[in-house]
């Protein structure tokens, strides 16, 4: 079967932490901030928001421009790294607050990667027809798992959620072109919360040790990511028989606009094919793709028939 992007849509919270307000919490600059990473403002959940949360208004927005009601999804599949629990999954969650009541629903644990890797699941779900629609979301509240005395970290994430629905499609020849995944384990421990798992049960402990935060080797994670980015979507181009001039635009993870640049470089292209809004919201982990190509296409960036590269890479390591 063929398959196409149904719907899309985003939710991002109303609270917006700048680096301005960041100078006041940690010792940084926004000068600092703007130049190692292009971030100039994130976005922060209210209390009452939940990972959950923003991932439903983000699904609702997918299924309105779908047109889709919601128990035309067969599928639902949630990328995250902060669950609202360790279980149930988010995904079952997700799938009561948007009012869908028949389809079957999972968590993707691939960090800053998730929504990549959760799209290439819907794309087979659709493509091998045992769904006709699948609704995936990346979704992150990140603001509370962050060290706000790590100056290395916490200056990086923010909260937010994306969304598309993928659709079962009449027309020939649409849907994923080509596809490069990978993990490698030997940077298992440059990006990772090292307790609140089975290995290191939450404890007083743990808590006192600050073991529930992000933790991140800063340097290790920017050569991963500058090594493989440009090298994992070539190999996903040559994989769907396309150049990379052919290529419309580049929906790469937002962590950080050095990185961005190096991609394009090692793919001798402009900027301009590459879709840049982590000025805005930071890294948003396994929602940046999924927000991103919201805005991409609100911006008339991206119309129907566009080739479209996602590329991403986050804890684990994964690509
Ligand atoms: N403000 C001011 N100074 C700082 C800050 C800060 N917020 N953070 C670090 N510094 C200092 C350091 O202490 C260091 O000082 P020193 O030279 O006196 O020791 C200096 O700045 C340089 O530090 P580096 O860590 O080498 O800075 P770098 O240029 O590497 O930038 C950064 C750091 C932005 C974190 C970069 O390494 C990076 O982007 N790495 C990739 C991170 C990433 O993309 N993660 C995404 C995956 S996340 C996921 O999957 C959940």
């Amino acid at each position: 079967r063929s398959v196409r992007v149904s719907g899309w849509g985003s939710y991002v919270p109303e609270r917006v932490l700048s680096n301005a307000d960041l100078e006041r919490l940690v010792d940084t600059s926004d000068e600092w901030i703007r130049t190692r990473t292009g971030i100039r403002e994130r976005r922060v959940a209210a209390p009452h928001e939940t990972t959950a949360t923003l991932a439903a208004i983000a699904a609702k927005r997918a299924l309105a421009v779908a047109g889709l009601a919601p128990d035309d999804i067969d599928v639902i599949i949630v990328a995250t790294l902060t669950p609202d629990y360790p279980m149930p999954s988010t995904a079952a969650l997700v799938k009561e607050a948007v009012g869908n009541t028949t389809a079957a629903a999972f968590d993707i644990a691939a960090a800053c990667s998730g929504f990549v890797f959760a799209y290439a699941t819907a794309d087979s779900y659709v493509r091998s027809g045992l769904a006709r629609n699948v609704l995936v979301v990346g979704a992150e509240l990140l603001t509370r798992f962050l060290d706000f005395d790590d100056r290395g970290t916490c200056i990086l994430f923010g909260d937010g959620a994306g969304a598309v629905v993928l659709s079962a499609s009449p027309e020939e020849g649409g849907g994923m072109a080509g596809l490069e995944m990978a993990t490698d384990p030997d940077g298992a421990y440059m990006i990772w919360m090292p307790s609140g798992g089975s290995k290191s049960p939450p404890s007083s402990e743990t808590s006192k040790r600050g073991e529930h935060f992000i933790r991140m080797e800063g340097r290790e994670t920017y050569r991963y990511a500058t090594r493989t980015l440009a090298a994992s979507a070539l190999a996903a181009i040559e994989r769907a028989g396309w150049t990379p001039e052919e290529v419309d635009l580049f929906i790469p993870h937002q962590a950080n606009a050095r990185i961005i640049e190096a991609v394009a470089k090692g793919l001798k292209l402009p900027m301009d094919k590459m879709f840049v809004n982590i000025h805005k919201y930071g890294n948003t982990s396994a929602a940046s793709v999924g927000i991103a190509l919201d805005e991409a296409v609100r911006e008339g960036r991206v119309k129907a028939g566009d080739k479209l590269v996602f590329v991403a890479f986050g804890a684990g390591f994964t690509s």
